[in-house]
């Protein structure tokens, strides 16, 4: 079995301005200096080229929250993946679960952006994750198998080699509400063996990582089952000290 290198990712949405980003880039770098995980800063797209330079000489990568599926052309107020290459983007956060609800981003949109992302040499984190009403009617896996075999079916199973899968349970992000370490090994076992079925190598090396309500107190225990990778943090890592502890659980 491979040794997967865990993945801390902070996602931090639409939040901040420059003047308290500058300082909480300061903290984190400073904070995980020599972690074993591998760190990434999902920024908005106007601070990538600060944020960048702050990061310059550091381990820390750095991503975007979002893609085009586009190449170039007309399509106003949107980012292509060359354009976040350009600011040395090595991740693009794919089908976040706001943009599916709250833009209405379909499964076959999120895999043109997932196929796109990776053309251009991005590493996609691709986001799955049921809702609420889909766990208490039992539909999770339903809904996460749907959610993969899109982009299974529309890149090709070895494009997973280039990204990394975050699950994010729906109800458990930004509500405080996070889920078990035994639900999220459940479900990253299922993705897995999803991916398994098409390729062994590739389900053995991809990164399974958890996001919805992790925070600095029970980042060590879902981070130790077998199945999960890292993970993708949203509010807590809008605090440095908290973030920089998240990082060393993993
Ligand atoms: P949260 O968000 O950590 O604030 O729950 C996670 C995410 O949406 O990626």
């Amino acid at each position: 079995m491979t040794t997967r290198r865990p993945l801390v990712a902070a996602n931090w949405k639409m939040n901040g301005r420059l003047a308290s980003l500058r300082p909480l880039v300061a903290e984190i770098r400073a904070g995980v200096e020599g972690c074993r995980a591998e760190v990434a800063l999902c920024v908005p797209f106007p601070y990538l080229g600060e944020v960048g330079s702050k990061l310059a000489g550091s381990a820390i990568e750095l991503g975007a929250q979002n893609v085009s599926e586009h190449e170039s052309g007309a399509f106003t107020g949107e980012v292509s993946a060359a354009m976040l290459r350009d600011y040395n983007c090595r991740f693009a956060v794919v089908g976040h679960s706001e943009r599916r609800t709250l833009y209405g981003e379909s499964d076959a949109l999120v895999a043109a952006k997932f196929v796109h992302a990776i053309r251009s040499g991005l590493t996609a984190i691709l986001c799955v994750g049921e809702s609420l009403a889909e766990r208490e009617s039992g539909q999770t896996e339903e809904v996460v198998a749907r959610q993969l075999d899109t982009v299974i079916k529309t890149a090709g199973v070895e494009q997973f080699s280039q990204a990394v899968v975050a699950y994010e349970p729906v109800w458990a992000i930004g509500t405080g509400r996070t889920a078990t370490a035994e639900q999220a090994q459940e479900v990253h076992a299922f993705i897995r063996l999803r991916i398994a079925r098409h390729d062994d190598d590739v389900a053995d090396g991809l990164r399974i990582i958890y996001g919805g309500s992790v925070k600095g107190g029970n980042a060590k225990e879902i981070f130790a089952m077998a199945d999960v990778d890292g993970g993708l943090i949203g509010g807590a890592s809008l605090n440095g000290a908290e973030f920089v502890q998240i990082c060393r659980a993993a």
